[in-house]
């Protein structure tokens, strides 16, 4: 219910906004550390970066290096990572076997990471596209991208990454079925305390191109995912979704991209007022860096206000790229 506003001159709106002291006291959102996710990129070797070109700032670490880097995280205060892998193309299979290896390089990066900081949690993703010879999420028969035989698939990579000590899965792959499937095996295994954020709200979206350079997905995509992922146009399809992920068994959901989809983020957390995060996906981060490089904008101040953005649309964390940048500077006041 909105309070009427007295009209002028005794509603001057200017009143508190007229010093920083003032301007504090009305903020209705604050970002904090606590609200940071941090996605990371996972290569194999010893000791090795490796810049991402289409997302400057953005690298690729070898294992050892991504150990230092959740512990730089942790000592920020940033409470969670998320690990994607930059898959050698000759893993990559139509049965996307080595996406449930256990010593794949994601679950080799989660035992490194919790033996040696563990108390940052690591989330995973939880989708074929690393190891699929297709580039696609799923299972490919004849053109086709195969729910029921993908669920098995994501359900052996999911428990594998379980075993591993992975904290939060995310499934990424928009399969239908997914979340009971992993909900219910992840019980058997008597794994109960794993947490699943969904990707619940994952729109069939350009703005994840850098992304697909980064773990090395784009010259294998054949076609496009708008079979799996949503019609940017959709929103009472979002509301579905969201609503069967929980019904599933999925302690938190995510919408996936961001800033275009602020509005989803803000009827989903309304309509079911579940821990909701949002991605700021690749290109987002792309878009504001890029800017920033040429010095179209400011970069910083436009990092943090697009993140204050998700908070005051309801979200109670975002995936960013910026997180440990973010987290410095919020340190440092
Ligand atoms: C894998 C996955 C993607 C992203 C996260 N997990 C790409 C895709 O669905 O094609 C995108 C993240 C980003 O753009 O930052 N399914």
């Amino acid at each position: 219910m909105r309070p009427t506003q007295a009209p002028f001159p005794a509603g001057r709106l200017r009143r508190t906004r007229s010093s920083a002291a003032l301007r504090s006291m009305v903020q209705e959102t604050t970002l904090g550390v606590g609200d940071l996710i941090w996605p990371v990129f996972v290569r194999d070797g010893d000791g090795v970066t490796e810049d991402v070109p289409s997302m400057p700032g953005v690298q690729r670490r070898s294992v050892d290096l991504t150990v230092k880097a959740a512990a730089e995280a942790a000592e920020l205060g940033i409470p969670a990572i998320c690990l994607f892998p930059y898959t050698d193309p000759a893993l990559k299979t139509e049965g996307c076997e080595e996406a449930w290896n256990p010593e794949n390089l994601s679950n080799r990066a989660i035992r490194a990471i919790k033996r040696e900081v563990p108390e940052i949690a690591v989330m995973t993703d939880i989708a074929l596209d690393p190891y699929n010879i297709n580039g696609h999420d799923g299972i490919v028969v004849d053109g086709e991208i195969v729910n029921d035989e993908t669920l098995e698939a994501l359900v052996k990579m999911g428990l594998a990454q379980a075993e591993a000590g992975a904290d939060i899965l995310g499934p990424s792959d928009m399969m239908d079925g997914r979340i009971g499937a992993l909900r219910t095996a992840l019980e058997q295994a008597r794994h109960p305390n794993v947490t699943i954020m969904s990707y619940a709200a994952k729109y069939a979206s350009a703005f994840y191109g850098p992304f697909r350079d980064a773990v090395g997905a784009s010259g294998a995509l054949k076609g496009d995912k708008k079979t799996y992922q949503m019609n940017p146009a959709n929103s009472d399809e979002a509301m579905r979704l969201i609503e069967r992920d929980l019904s599933e068994g999925a302690d938190m959901v995510m919408v996936k991209p961001g800033l275009a989809y602020l509005d989803i983020c803000r009827r989903v957390k309304e309509t079911f007022g579940a821990p909701t995060f949002a991605y700021q996906v690749s290109g987002e981060y792309a878009m504001i860096e890029a800017a920033a490089q040429n010095g179209w904008i400011d970069g910083e101040k436009v990092m943090l206000e697009s993140l204050m953005a998700f908070k005051r649309a309801g979200c109670d964390g975002i995936l960013t790229y910026f997180a440990p940048r973010v987290a410095r500077l919020l340190k440092d006041g």
